[in-house]
Formats: C-alpha cells, structure tokens, sequence
C-alpha cells in the first residue's frame, strides 16, 4: 500500500527519534523534514554573528535576516545559513548547548514553523519530526506519533551514539538531556507534550528496527484512514 499523508514524529531527545523518522520515511517513500536541524541552524547563525542565544530581541532579529535552507530528503543532510553549508557543525556541542534558548524565542518559532508548513505543502507523502509537529506545525496531519523512552536509556544511547563510555561523561550527558527536556517541555511557547491524538511508543524495549516497523505500521493501518 502506498502511503499519503503526513506522519508526524515528536518526543524528547535521545530517543533515536532522528534515525527512526529517516527510516520510516524511506519505508514509505516519503520525503522527510527535520525540524530540529532548523532550529539548530538558525543557533549557528545566532553563533556566528556573535549574538547572546539569551538575548531574545537580538536573537529574533538575527535569525529574522537569515536564510536558512533545509533538504526534504531522507538520505541526505542538507543544512546551509546564508548559503554555508553547516551540517556537520549543528550537530557539535557548542550549538547543542545554545538550541534552547534560540527556539524558545516566539518570533523564531513563527518563522521556523511558517518555513516548516511551506516546505511539505507540496509533499504527498512527508514524515516530520521535532517537538510542536502534531501539536502546532501540522496540527491535522493523518498519523501523529509521540515516541518516549526511559531517560536512563536514552542517556544511554546518546552515550553509544558518541562513544563515551566514561562514567563522568555519560552521567554530564544525562543530566545535560534532563536539562534539555525540562526547558523544551516547560517554556512558554509550544512545550514539548504529546498531541491529543498522537499514539505514544514507548522505545525503552525496543530496538530501532521495532519502533520503525511499529510506525510504518501505524501509518499504513490505524492512521492511514484518519
Ligand atoms: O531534535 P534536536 O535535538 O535536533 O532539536 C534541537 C533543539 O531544537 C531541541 O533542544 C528542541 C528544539 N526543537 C524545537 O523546539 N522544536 C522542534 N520542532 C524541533 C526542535
């Protein structure tokens, strides 16, 4: 069966929620958007033009003059601020340690979500992931998808994905997720919650390729008549 509609895939960070969305959407011959790669440029160029991410009005009127462009791809990573290719640098700690403050930011949020809808406006079939998506972004997406784990576990993963295996640095990078997830689920503007209408999974027991053919099949089952 041929997938049409969005899928939308929101949770906290460590949760392989990334390399599960890419997944499902090469399953379903989808295009796919991340949005937390948007929110990660528009924190380099706050970064690169020497702003305060704790500076709000300075951070809405930089990100507001920058053009920020994203790929709808699956397969490949394409992130570029005023034409600089920055894939490779949204994913380092110093805009890790930055991402929150600039995407609490209303005015950000306003352009970062206006871009997100113009992007998949055009898409049969997308899969989007983030935080708001099936909250604010795509509020009447077909299939809405809220994926949790253990924060134990996910600290865990992180820990595998970057190869940190001391004891110190594992216990930093949980309590550098519970920081993240904290600000993310309790600022002002769009916190991170589940949908109403999204179908949580919870990941804890699960390995990648489980919660990625749970999804494909909730996309193509329970939410493809919605
Ligand atoms: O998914 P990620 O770790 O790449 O997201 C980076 C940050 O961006 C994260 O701290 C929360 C924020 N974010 C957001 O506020 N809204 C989204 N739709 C996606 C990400």
């Amino acid at each position: 069966m041929q997938f049409q509609g969005q899928v939308t895939l929101d949770g906290p960070s460590g949760t392989g929620k990334s390399s599960v969305a890419r997944a499902v959407a090469v399953r379903l011959g989808a295009a796919y958007l991340d949005t937390g790669a948007m929110y990660r440029a528009a924190t380099v160029a706050v970064l690169t033009a020497g702003v305060d991410p704790e500076d709000a009005d300075a951070v809405a009127r930089t990100v507001g003059s920058a053009s920020i462009e994203v790929g709808t791809t699956a397969g490949e990573e394409r992130v570029l601020v005023d034409g600089v290719d920055v894939a490779a640098r949204i994913r380092g700690g110093e805009v890790t340690r930055a991402v929150s403050p600039v995407s609490a930011v209303p005015a950000v949020r306003r352009q970062l979500v206006d871009q997100q809808r113009a992007l998949v406006a055009g898409a049969a079939a997308v899969v989007v992931e983030g935080r708001d998506i099936g909250t604010v972004v795509l509020p009447d997406a077909t299939c809405k998808i809220y994926l949790t784990a253990a924060p134990e576990v996910r600290a865990q993963r992180r820990a595998g994905q970057l190869g940190l295996t001391d004891e110190a640095e594992v216990a930093a990078l949980a309590a550098d997720l519970r920081r993240r997830d904290e600000y993310d689920s309790s600022r002002a503007d769009s916190p991170l919650r589940p949908a109403g209408d999204a179908v949580v999974v919870d990941s804890t027991d699960l390995d990648r390729d489980a919660v990625v053919d749970r999804v494909v099949s909730l996309a193509l089952t329970a939410c493809a008549g919605a």
